[in-house]
C-alpha cells in the first residue's frame, strides 16, 4: 500500500490531511483577540490553520516538511522551529501538538525561545502539552476515532520521565504508524523552562489543563542580562591579566566596569523604547483590522490613546 510522505518526526502527511480540526481552533480562537494574527509552529498540513483562517485570523504556518506545507492555504515558512527568526511579531504564537513535551531539553528550550522571539508585547504564546497525569493514564490499545481515522496506541514503554509508544492510524483499508517518545514535565519544570525563555506562565485555557498560555516577560531581559554578565567578566579577566600594580588595577577595573554599566543602561533604555514602539504598532494593526471587520475594541482604543 502506498503510504505517502512522512515528516522528519514521523508524521504521515496523508493522516494529517484526513484528521478533522477537532477542538483546537476553537480553543485558540477563544484565547486570541478578534482577527489577531497567529504564528503557528508545526502547522502540518493546515488542519488547524484552515479553521483559524475561517475564524478570521491571518495565520503564518511554519513546518519543516515541504510535503505538509504543500497543502496549506496560508502564508507558509518551511523551517525548523528552532532556527526560525522572521523579524516579525504576532499577537499569538501557537505551539501545539505537544511539541513542548519533546524528549530533548535543548529542543524544548529552542522551541520556547522561538515562540518568545515572535510574540508581540502584550501578546501570548499558546501551548498544548501532555500534563503529568496523562503519562499515568496511557495504556496499550487506548484510542478512538477522529473523523474517518481510527487512532490506537500500542507498544507503550515507560523509562523514567520518558514515554515511548507507537500510534497506529487506519482509515478504511489504509493504515500508517508513527513511533514517538515524549517527556513528562512537572509544572515546576515547565515553568522553569518558560522562564529561561523569557516567558511567564499565564493561565490554563482548558479544564483538562492540556492548553495553557504564557506571556512575554517585558522587556526580553534574560539573554541581555547574561550578555552583560559575560562582558563584565571578560573585562575583569582582561584587567587582572594586564595590570602590574594593585591600585592601577583597581582604577582600571572601576573605569571599565563603569563603562560597561553605562552601555548596559543605554541598551536597556533602547530595548524598552523598542518594546513600547512594537506594542504601539501591534495595537494600531489590531485596531485597523477591527475597523475592517466593523468592530471596535475598547481596550485597543484606550491603549492607543494612552500611548500617544
Ligand atoms: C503531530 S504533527 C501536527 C500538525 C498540526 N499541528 C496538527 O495538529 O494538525 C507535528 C508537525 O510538526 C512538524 N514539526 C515537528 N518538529 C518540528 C520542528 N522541529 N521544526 C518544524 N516543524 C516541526 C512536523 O513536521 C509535523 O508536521
Amino acid at each position: 500500500m502506498e503510504q505517502g510522505a512522512f515528516t522528519a518526526d514521523g508524521c504521515s502527511v496523508e493522516v494529517y490531511r484526513l484528521l478533522p480540526p477537532g477542538d483546537e481552533p476553537g480553543i485558540v480562537h477563544a484565547a486570541a483577540p478578534p482577527g489577531a494574527p497567529i504564528l503557528e509552529l508545526g502547522s502540518g498540513a493546515g488542519r488547524v490553520t484552515h479553521a483559524l483562517l475561517e475564524l478570521g485570523h491571518p495565520v503564518v504556518a511554519v513546518d519543516d516538511s515541504p510535503e505538509m506545507l504543500a497543502h496549506v492555504r496560508a502564508e507558509t515558512v518551511c523551517s525548523k522551529i528552532e532556527d526560525l527568526r522572521l523579524g516579525r511579531v504576532f499577537d499569538v504564537v501557537l505551539l501545539g501538538s505537544h511539541l513542548v513535551n519533546t524528549a530533548s531539553e535543548a529542543d524544548r528550550a529552542a522551541f520556547l525561545a522561538t515562540a518568545r522571539a515572535h510574540v508581540a508585547p502584550g501578546g501570548r504564546v499558546l501551548v498544548e502539552w501532555h500534563p503529568p497525569e496523562w503519562f499515568d493514564s496511557v495504556r496499550d490499545g487506548q484510542g478512538g476515532t477522529l473523523g474517518e481515522v481510527d487512532v490506537r496506541l500500542g507498544q507503550v514503554v515507560r523509562d523514567g520521565d520518558l514515554l515511548s509508544a507507537v500510534v497506529r492510524y487506519s482509515a478504511g483499508i489504509r493504515w500508517w504508524s508513527q513511533a514517538f517518545t515524549c517527556r513528562r514535565l512537572d509544572l515546576q519544570t515547565l515553568k522553569a523552562a518558560l522562564t529561561s525563555a523569557g516567558l511567564t506562565f499565564e493561565r490554563w485555557h482548558t479544564e483538562d489543563r492540556t492548553w495553557f498560555s504564557a506571556s512575554p516577560e517585558w522587556p526580553a531581559t534574560p539573554t541581555f542580562v547574561s550578555r552583560g554578565g559575560q562582558l563584565s567578566t571578560m573585562c575583569v579577566l582582561f584587567v587582572i591579566s594586564h595590570t602590574r600594580s594593585f591600585r592601577g588595577g583597581v582604577l582600571q577595573l572601576s573605569l571599565i566596569l563603569g563603562l560597561v554599566a553605562l552601555i548596559f543602561v543605554v541598551a536597556t533604555v533602547l530595548v524598552i523604547a523598542e518594546d513600547r514602539r512594537a506594542a504601539r504598532r501591534a495595537a494600531q494593526r489590531r485596531q485597523a483590522r477591527l475597523a475592517d471587520l466593523g468592530e471596535i475594541d475598547p481596550l485597543a482604543a484606550r491603549k492607543l490613546k494612552l500611548d500617544r
